[in-house]
């Protein structure tokens, strides 16, 4: 399971009533290729904060990648505003932005050591010597890589590079830094000790990033807040902890993390909760946004780690549901269980393996699941 920290919404975040930024403003993206219109982002508006870590998150295609060239000035949008701190940049070119992109191959000057692959863009801009040694000697200090300088990029390892691919581009002190998957090309450890590197790197230098990625868990770990897209729109937009524990729509709840979905048709409304008619013996309650009404079909999800699984039926204010296991899958710190619901759906439940737990259901035992009603969300 992956530890979920919340956005800390750390310091240097905007206020919200302060000017957000980088803003996305009703912008659409339409491509055309092979003579047919391709929608490549479909409408979407987003503010975000002054040193805010922003994640883009979606499957492939989604969008992510067209999103941030229309924020770096690649791509110009068919419809909708581009604002950087307040001003419209829909039409000014990349070089007049102050932002910096970095890529996911990140384009080292292979036959440049790392100082002049860092001190690159600061002397085209003439900068003076003086300043140029000061300002790289930092952000190699920033970036771990003091002792590398005479390094060649192929004498280096994929981490090592990336990192050098972060300060060329923060040497240049942009107010924002758009990040494309710039850890797809690590495995999996190097990538997840980079996502605690670039985290405190963006700490330190308090700058904004936007940071795309498909990995759940990278922008879970790593965001102040999350947008998550599906096919050239934003399904939700919120921090961490949200979206993983009350996502908005069946797309999320999907996407990120492993979700159960269950549906039910409402039997009675109690307050801002449905009561929900599934097996005979099963009690289902569920906090509801909107309305609804008796006889609504109502999807709802709760997360595996929320449940408990028992063979009596429990006690108390819970939501309960009752079904066979039909799989038990041990997994060190705890223990899997796939089970099967009467009407036919199939919950999926984790469960710590504490020294104290009684529970050792098996393959084909009835068990009860229940749940606090407050830890399940009605989707949209
Ligand atoms: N120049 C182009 N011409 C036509 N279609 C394009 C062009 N660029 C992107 N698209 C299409 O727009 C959609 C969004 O592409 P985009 O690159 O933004 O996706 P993405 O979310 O970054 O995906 P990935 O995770 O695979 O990088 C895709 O369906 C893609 O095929
Ligand atoms: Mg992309």
């Amino acid at each position: 399971m992956t530890e979920i920290q919340a956005g800390t919404g750390a310091a240097g975040v905007a206020a919200p009533d302060q000017v957000p930024a980088i803003e996305l403003d009703g912008v659409v993206k339409e491509y055309v290729s092979h003579g047919e219109v391709v929608q490549a982002v479909k409408g979407v508006s987003l503010a975000i904060g002054e040193g805010e870590f922003f994640s883009l998150l979606g499957p492939s295609g989604c969008g992510k990648t067209t999103s941030m060239r229309m924020i770096a000035g690649f791509e110009e949008p068919t419809r909708g505003v581009v604002r950087l701190h307040g001003q419209d940049v829909t039409n000014v070119p990349p070089n007049k932005r102050d932002v910096n992109m970095v890529f996911q191959s990140y384009a080292l000057f292979p036959h440049m050591n790392v100082w002049d692959n860092v001190a690159f863009g600061l002397k085209r801009k003439k900068v003076s010597d003086d300043e140029v040694r000061s300002r790289v000697g930092e952000m190699l200090e920033i970036v771990d890589l003091v002792g590398r300088e005479k390094r060649r990029p192929r004498e280096m390892s994929g981490g090592q590079q990336q990192r050098v691919a972060l300060a060329r581009a923060l040497v240049n002190r942009p107010r924002a830094l758009l990040l494309d998957e710039p850890l797809g090309a690590l495995d999996l450890k190097l990538r997840q000790h980079m996502q605690i590197e670039l985290k405190r790197i963006q700490r330190e230098v308090g700058i904004t990033f936007v940071y795309v990625t498909h990995d759940q868990s990278e922008a879970l770990t790593m965001s102040d807040r999350i947008a998550v897209m599906n096919d050239g729109l934003v399904e939700q937009l919120a921090g961490p902890r949200e979206i993983y524990e009350r996502p908005a729509t069946k797309f999320v709840a999907g996407f990120i993390g492993t979700s159960n979905l269950l549906s039910g048709v409402v039997r009675a409304m109690n307050g801002a909760s449905a009561v929900l008619a599934l097996g005979p013996e099963d009690r289902v309650v569920v906090p509801i946004k909107g309305s609804a009404t008796e006889g609504d079909t109502v999807e709802l999800t709760v997360r595996p780690e929320k449940i408990t699984i028992s063979t009596e039926q429990p006690e108390g204010d819970l939501s309960m549901v009752e079904g066979t296991v039909s799989e038990v899958v041990y997994l060190g710190t705890y223990n899997s269980y796939a089970v099967a619901l009467a009407g036919g759906a199939e919950i999926t439940v984790f469960q710590q393996n504490a020294h104290d737990s009684t529970t050792t259901a098996e393959r084909g035992d009835t068990v009860w699941l229940s749940w606090q009603p407050q830890h399940s969300y009605a989707l949209q």
